[in-house]
Parts: structure tokens; sequence; C-alpha cells
């Protein structure tokens, strides 16, 4: 495996292989979730390429950028072991300067859900891809959807600024208990991360209801309850009921083809979302 840190290393390798490149961009301190992206990638190309670089531009100035789990040894290990072509590790200075001219401004479907709440985020993570994507030139790039809105905005932008490559979308990787695998739960204490587990259980509820009741309203008024009575450390940042192509709330299950649940929630001040695809309820007869 080769581990590659400049932007000249990775011409040199990029240039050497034939045949279809798999992208895995991730920010590091690698789990089962990153992983699974990897095995998929591995299965559908002859060469795999994984990016670990914790990208400043996709942090708000109170979000744990300087926090962020760094675990580029053990992270370097488990790749070896998968079998993974190359890793790309850039320092910051290789992927931005001071001087830096562009900015990426998205619109609609970045302002909706997690991008209300973190005003820019999804700008530096299409920055931060589009630098990727054209050095790295991947025929795939994969991508969880535990981030169920950045997969989104990804598919959307590799569209509208033709990037000839191909997004895989990976389901998401949880934990035996229900809880989406995330490099963040790293920071929760036990209480903390018993608590946590509260993000999957109200999606299964949600799923749950959704025979009794096709209005959305209902169901995510009952899913507000039922954190509030179970977990009362849990603190809801948003619940949301979407049609999964445009994000967009829907009034009524029967409106989409592929409602979604999207769920943002803090647990001991860690920030953690999940989201679930549910299944229409049967049509009357
Ligand atoms: P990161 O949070 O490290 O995630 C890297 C990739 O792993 C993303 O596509 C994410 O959706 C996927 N992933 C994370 N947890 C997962 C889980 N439990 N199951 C399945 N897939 C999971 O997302 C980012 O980094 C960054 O925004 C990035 C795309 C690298 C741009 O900086």
């Amino acid at each position: 495996m080769e581990v590659i840190e400049t932007r000249q290393q990775l011409r040199t390798w990029r240039g050497k292989v034939y045949g279809s490149v798999g992208f895995v961009p991730t920010m590091g301190a690698l789990h089962e979730g990153h992983l699974s992206l990897v095995r998929r990638s591995l299965s559908e190309n002859p060469w795999t390429l994984v990016s670990i670089f914790v990208n400043p531009r996709q942090f708000g100035p109170n979000e744990d950028y300087q926090r962020y789990p760094r675990t580029l040894e053990t992270d370097l290990r488990l790749l070896e072991n998968l079998g993974a072509s190359a890793v790309f590790t850039p320092p910051v200075e290789e992927i931005y300067s001071p001087e830096d001219e562009v900015h990426i401004s998205l619109t609609r479907l970045s302002r909706l859900w997690c991008g209300s709440y973190r005003l820019g985020h999804f700008d530096g993570v299409a920055l931060v891809l589009t630098k990727l994507f054209h050095l790295i030139a991947p025929s795939r790039a994969y991508f969880g959807e535990k981030d169920f809105q950045q997969v989104r905005i990804v598919e959307k932008m590799v569209e509208e600024l033709f990037f000839p490559i191909e997004i895989v979308r990976c389901p998401t990787v949880r934990e035996p208990d229900g809880l989406a695998m995330s490099s963040r739960n790293t920071y929760l204490s036990p209480r903390g991360r018993a608590q946590a587990v509260a993000l999957y259980k109200v999606l299964q509820y949600i799923q749950t209801l959704a025979p009794t009741t096709h209005r959305t309203a209902e169901l995510l008024q009952e899913a507000q309850t039922y954190i509030a009575e179970r977990f009362p450390d849990v603190k809801l940042e948003y619940i949301a009921i979407v049609d999964e192509y445009s994000l967009q709330p829907i009034d009524h299950l029967r409106q989409s083809a592929r409602p979604r649940a999207l769920i943002a929630a803090y647990v001991e001040g860690v920030r953690l979302i999940d989201n679930l695809l549910l299944t229409p309820p049967e049509e009357e007869s």
C-alpha cells in the first residue's frame, strides 16, 4: 500500500495505474462504516485509494476541528490489512493556501437540515471533494448513507459539474444495539453512549408507527414525545420526514416513493445524526 502525502506523488501514482480507480474520501479515525466503503470499492475496482484528511473548511468556528480524533497509525494498519492500494493523507498546505480565491457556494439542498445549523459546512465538503476529485480522477467514489444529505449533495454536484464519476451509496453500518457508527461516538461517556441509541430507536419507532398513520406531523409529534420520555439527555436538533431525492419535507408518507426520516441530536454536547428509509404503509383496500 502506497502512502501518499503530496499532489506530485499522487500524480505519479495516478499515472501508473490502469483500469478503474475507486475512491473513498474520509477524515480518518476509521471504523467499520468506513471499512465497509473500502471493501465495496475493492470488490468493484482493481485500484482503491482512500483519502484521510480532516478538512478544516467544513468545520464551523465553534465546532470540533482541533479535537477531531486523529488515529493515522491505526488507520494505515487497518487499510493495509484490507488491501487498499493507496492512501492520500496530505497536510493542510497541500490542499489549501491562505491566498485561496475559490470558494464553493451551494444553494438549495445544502441550506436544509444539517446545512441550516452548520452554516457553510456543505460548501466546505463540496470544495474539498472538488479538489480531491480533480487530483484523483476516480472512476467511482464511495459514500455512506449515514450522512444522507451529504451523499445527495455530492450526487447533485457531480451531475452539475460534469464530473465523470459514479457515486456509489453504501448502507449505514451500525453497532449491535443500532447506533450508527461514527468517529464522534468516541467522545461519549458510557452514560452518553447508552443515550445515543435514541436516534436509531426513534427512527425505528417511526417505522413501526408508519402503518397506523400516514400523516408525518403526527409521526413526528409521537417521535418527539418518545425521546422526551425515554431519553432525557438527548437534545433534539431536528427530526424530519422528507422525500429522499429532493430532501423536501412531506406531509403525507404517500407523497414520496422513498420517504426518509432524518434526525440530528446532541448527547453530552456531541452532535450525532442518523436516518432511515421508511417503508410506506400498504394501500388501504
Ligand atoms: P467521514 O465522516 O470520515 O466519513 C467518510 C465516509 O464514511 C462518508 O461517506 C460517510 O458517510 C461514511 N460513513 C461514516 N460512518 C458510516 C457508517 N456508520 N456507515 C456507513 N458509512 C459511514 O464524511 C466525511 O468524512 C467528510 O465529509 C468527507 C466526505 C471525507 C469530506 O471531507
